[in-house]
C-alpha cells in the first residue's frame, strides 16, 4: 500500500490502493487487478483523523479484497520531532511546536528512547537540541552521537531548533545546533527552517551560516528571552510549514 502526503501520485502495482490524503480528508482510489487502468471509484472523503481506518470500498464482489488491503494500514503523522533534553526546556519547546502542528502530524520523540531505526518512518524531520557546557552537545544526544552520523538522512526534509543562552554563554551561543548540523548533512538532506541571527546578542555561534546572518535553525533562548518564543515558534513553524509542502491546519498560539 502506498500512502501519499499531498497531492502526488506515482505508479502503482495492480491492486494497491491509494491512501490520498487531501486538505479536507482522505479520498481512496482502488485498481483493479485485471485492468492496468483505476477502477477510479472515489469512495467517501474521511476526517484525517479517522482516515484509512473507516475506509470500506463499497465494489460489490472485490469488497473482501480490498478491505484486506486496506485496514492493515495505519496513516502515520507527517513528520518526527526528535528531541533531548536535561532540564525541561527543549522538551516543552518540542510539544509546543506539536500543538501548533497538531498531534496527529507531529511524532514527539526523546532521543534518549529512540534507534537510528525510528527516522526511517519520516521524511520530514524536526531536531531539538540545547548546548551544554561551554559549547557541548546535550548528554542524551552525546550518547546517540555515533547513531545519528549513522542514520541515511537523504531525501528527507530537516529543519533543527536549538536552545542555549545568549548573555551566559555568548561565545559558544547554539554551538551544539550547530554541530549536529554538521553531522546530519553528509548524507545530503534538505534542510529548511534557517532563521535570521537578527535579534540576538551574543559573540560566536557554530550554529551560524558563514557569511548569511542565519542561524541553521530556529534559535530560543529561554533564559533570557523566553518573553519572545511564542512568536518566534510562530513565526518558525509557519516557514517550515509551507518549505515541508503541507496543507495540513497550523495553529498558532500564545503560549
Ligand atoms: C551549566 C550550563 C552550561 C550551559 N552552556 C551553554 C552553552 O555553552 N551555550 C549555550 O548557548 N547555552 C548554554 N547553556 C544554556 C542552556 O542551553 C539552556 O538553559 C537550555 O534552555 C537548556 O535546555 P534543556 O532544559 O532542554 O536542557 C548552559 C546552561 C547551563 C546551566
Amino acid at each position: 500500500m502506498i500512502v501519499h502526503h499531498g497531492r502526488k501520485r506515482q505508479c502503482l502495482p495492480a491492486l494497491a490502493p491509494v491512501i490520498w490524503r487531501t486538505d479536507i480528508g482522505t479520498k481512496i482510489i482502488l485498481w483493479q487487478a485485471t485492468h492496468s487502468r483505476p477502477i477510479h471509484k472515489p469512495l467517501k472523503i474521511y476526517p484525517q483523523s479517522n482516515a484509512g481506518l473507516l475506509a470500506r470500498p463499497n465494489l460489490g464482489k472485490i469488497r473482501a479484497v480490498f478491505s484486506i488491503l486496506l485496514f492493515p494500514e495505519v496513516i502515520v503523522a507527517h513528520i518526527g520531532l526528535f528531541f533531548g533534553s536535561d532540564e525541561g526546556n527543549t522538551e516543552r519547546v518540542a510539544y509546543r511546536i506539536q500543538q501548533r502542528f497538531g498531534a496527529d502530524v507531529v511524532d514527539v520523540r526523546d532521543i534518549a528512547d529512540v534507534t537510528q531505526l525510528d527516522f526511517a518512518n519520516y521524511d520530514k524531520i524536526i531536531l531539538g537540541i540545547p548546548t551544554w557546557d561551554f559549547g557541548q552537545i546535550q548528554s542524551d544526544w552525546e550518547e546517540f552521537w555515533d547513531d545519528i552520523a549513522a542514520v541515511d538522512f537523504s531525501g528527507k526534509q530537516v529543519a533543527l531548533f536549538g536552545l542555549g543562552d545568549q548573555f551566559g554563554y555568548g561565545d559558544y551561543f547554539l554551538d551544539a545546533m550547530g554541530m549536529l548540523h554538521d553531522v546530519i548533512i553528509q548524507t545530503g538532506p534538505e534542510i529548511v527552517g534557517h532563521w535570521p541571527t537578527e535579534g540576538y546578542e551574543y559573540e560566536a555561534s557554530k550554529a551560524e551560516i558563514p557569511g548569511a546572518a542565519m542561524f541553521v535553525g530556529l534559535a530560543l533562548d529561554e533564559d533570557q528571552q523566553e518573553n519572545l518564543s511564542a512568536e518566534r515558534l510562530n513565526r518558525w513553524c509557519t516557514q517550515i510549514h509551507i518549505e515541508f509542502g503541507l496543507d495540513t491546519p497550523l495553529t498558532m498560539l500564545d503560549d
